[in-house]
C-alpha cells in the first residue's frame, strides 16, 4: 500500500469566536477576537494522521478561494498528499463555531464545495482507494457520495465511519464499518426508532446487530466502548484540563484508523486514540493541537 490512510470527506475554514456563555434565541452577546482556522472533520483527520507518521491522502473538495488555498497549505504542511483534493463547484465549506471557558464547543456548518463531492468524483479516485489500507469517512459529505467510497472499497482495505453529523444510514455502509464510531447522540440517531436505555453497552448490541463488524461508542470523561462478536471492554479516558475540545474526536478517529491499520487489535487502537484525542483537547483550535508521537507519549 502508498498509504496508510485514505480520507474521505469534509474540508471547512472554521471561524472561531470564544465566548463567556452561547446566545440563546433572540440573544446577542460580545465574543472574542475572530480566529480562523483548516479545519473540516476529514481535513482534520488526514492531518492528524499525518502527524502521528501515518501515510496519508485526503479526498476531498474545497473552492476555488482563499479558505481553499489555507485549507490546502495546511495539508501539504502536514505531510498529507493533496492530489486527491478537488477545487471549485462552490465556495469552500466555512464551520462558525464558539468556545466556551470549559473548552466546550457549538458549530455550525455550511457544507459549500463539500456538498459537492460526488460519487462520481469518488470513481474517479479509484487509484487512491487500491492505494489504501484503510479509509476513513465522516458525514459532512453527501451519504451517497460515502456509499460509493464504501463500493469502492478493495477487497483487503478496512473501513472506519464517524458519522458526524448523524443521520439514519442504509444497510451497505453500515456492514462496511469496521469500526463504527459514535457518541451518545449519534448512536440514538442512527438507532432511530428502536427503544433503548441510557446503557452504552446496549447501543453497541443493537448497533453491532445492524451489520458494523466492530462499533466504538465514545463517552467522553468514561472513555470508549469498544465491542464487536469476540466482545466488549471499557477504555478509560485520558484526563487532561480541556483548553479546546473542537476536532478531537476527528484525532481520536485518525488515531484509531490508523493503529488499526498498522495491526493493533481494537482495544489497543482505541487506547492509543484516547491518548491523542485528549492530547489535542489541550490546546486551542483543531489541526494545530494535534500531536506528535513525542507528545502522545509525554502526556
Ligand atoms: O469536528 C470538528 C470540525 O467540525 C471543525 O473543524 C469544523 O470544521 C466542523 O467540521
Ligand atoms: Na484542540
Amino acid at each position: 500500500y502508498d498509504y496508510d490512510l485514505l480520507v474521505i470527506g469534509s474540508a471547512n475554514a472554521d471561524l472561531v469566536i470564544g465566548v463567556e456563555r452561547r446566545p440563546g434565541p433572540g440573544e446577542t452577546v460580545l465574543g472574542s477576537d475572530l480566529a480562523v482556522h483548516p479545519g473540516g472533520k476529514g481535513a482534520n483527520q488526514a492531518v492528524a494522521a499525518a502527524r502521528l507518521g501515518a501515510r496519508t491522502a485526503l479526498l476531498a473538495r474545497v473552492g476555488d478561494d482563499a479558505y481553499g488555498r489555507l485549507l490546502l497549505d495546511a495539508q501539504r504542511a502536514a505531510g498529507v498528499d493533496t492530489g486527491g483534493v478537488l477545487v471549485g463547484g462552490a465556495p469552500t465549506g466555512v464551520a462558525l463555531i464558539t468556545v466556551d471557558p470549559d473548552g466546550d464547543n457549538s458549530i455550525v456548518v455550511s457544507p459549500g464545495a463539500n456538498g459537492k463531492l460526488t460519487p462520481g468524483d469518488v470513481r474517479a479516485a479509484r487509484n487512491l482507494f487500491h492505494a489504501s489500507r484503510v479509509v476513513s469517512a465522516q458525514l459532512e459529505i453527501p451519504l451517497e457520495t460515502v456509499a460509493e467510497a464504501v463500493r469502492s472499497l478493495a477487497p483487503g482495505t478496512r473501513f472506519v465511519l464517524n458519522p458526524s453529523p448523524p443521520r439514519p444510514l442504509p444497510p451497505e455502509v453500515l456492514a462496511a464499518c469496521d469500526p463504527l464510531i459514535v457518541n451518545e447522540h449519534e448512536a440514538r440517531v442512527i438507532i432511530g426508532d428502536e427503544p433503548v436505555g441510557d446503557e452504552p453497552a446496549d447501543w453497541a448490541r443493537i448497533l453491532l446487530a445492524r451489520g458494523p463488524r466492530s462499533v466504538v461508542v465514545t463517552l467522553g470523561a468514561r472513555g470508549a466502548l469498544v465491542a464487536s462478536t469476540q466482545g466488549a471492554a471499557l477504555v478509560p479516558a485520558v484526563k487532561v484540563d480541556p483548553v479546546d475540545t473542537t476536532g478531537a474526536g476527528d484525532a481520536f478517529t485518525a488515531a484509531l484508523a490508523w493503529r488499526l491499520g498498522q495491526g493493533d487489535a481494537l482495544a489497543d487502537a482505541a487506547a492509543y486514540a484516547a491518548r491523542v484525542g485528549a492530547a489535542s483537547v489541550t490546546k486551542a483550535g483543531a489541526q494545530g493541537s494535534y500531536p506528535t508521537p513525542e507528545e502522545v507519549a509525554a502526556l
